[in-house]
């Protein structure tokens, strides 16, 4: 049997007190094993972002259980070697004053034992490589010269500078066209397979969550309203909220259920 890497048990998430209280996540019990990628789908304020939170130790549970690797989340610096995000915004995750590359270097600050200084150089190259960027586009170059969709990717190279075990992907295709997500989506199948990475996709979009996941988690209103193959979600939805889901996909993304 796969390990487990995030095991939650009826995990509750609050903010504020009195009348003002919100449930962020409301009740989730679910596990994600060892090198899966699971989409957590639904609409603006359903709770993704902050459940995210939780699997990155940000937000601990208000109630219930939540394990990683079999154990609550204390060293934060020692758990952010293993699992590592993208989120929304990749010019909030850079900064502007420094160049792309000495950033893309210094992510091995993370580590205990720095590489060589030529394998870091060798690394960033592969991991820029990786993402359909050549090397001398960025070279000396800023954030703020580079546009959304080419900083997104930026942040993708930055995990693959990283290799984290795990990575929590909150809407990293938000910004870029389809063809640049096209990419997008199929470098994170690549992460998967060639580093055994375990994913966490975050999407509004299901035809996206079904294209490169192995599971899918559909949630409304802070709870898990269905989860299963995206064959099974897709095919036979069991929740009206993921009916609701199937007929909201953007026209332009059906071709991803199709191309499947
Ligand atoms: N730090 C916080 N303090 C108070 N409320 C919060 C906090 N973080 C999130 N919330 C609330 O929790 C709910 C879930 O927010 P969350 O960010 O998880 O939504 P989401 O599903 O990621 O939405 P989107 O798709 O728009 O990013 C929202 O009502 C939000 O206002
Ligand atoms: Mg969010």
């Amino acid at each position: 049997m796969q390990n487990k890497i995030f095991d939650a048990e009826n995990c509750v998430r609050t903010f504020g007190h009195g009348k003002k209280i919100v449930t962020a996540v409301d009740d989730v019990t679910f596990d994600i094993k060892d090198g899966e990628i699971v989409s957590l789908v639904g609409g603006s304020s359903c709770g993704k972002s902050v459940l995210a939170k939780m699997m990155l130790g940000l937000h601990k549970p208000t109630s219930g259980n939540f394990l990683y690797k079999g154990k609550p989340i204390t060293d934060h610096k020692a758990h952010w070697r293993e699992v590592q995000s993208v989120f929304q915004d990749p010019f909030s995750c850079f900064n502007q004053f420094f160049t792309i590359r000495s950033q893309l270097k210094a992510a091995f600050g993370i580590y205990k034992e720095k590489p060589s200084n030529a394998e870091m150089e060798e690394r960033v190259d592969e991991s820029l490589m990786a993402v359909n960027v050549k090397p001398s586009e960025i070279e000396g170059k800023y954030p703020f010269e580079l546009s959304g969709g080419q900083m997104q990717r930026m942040l993708l190279a930055r995990i693959f500078v990283l290799r984290p075990q795990v990575l929590i992907a909150d809407e990293p295709t938000s910004m870029v066209d389809a063809c640049v997500r096209a990419n997008i989506l199929d470098y994170l199948m690549k992460l998967k397979k060639e580093l055994h990475m375990t994913i966490v996709f975050i999407t509004h979009d299901i035809g996206l969550a079904y294209y490169v996941s192995d599971r899918l988690f559909i949630m409304h209103k802070g709870k898990i309203v269905e989860q299963g193959s995206p064959e099974e979600v897709t095919t036979k939805p069991k929740s009206e909220h993921t009916v609701q889901l199937l007929e909201d996909i953007p026209d332009v993304n059906r071709e991803w259920i199709k191309k499947k």
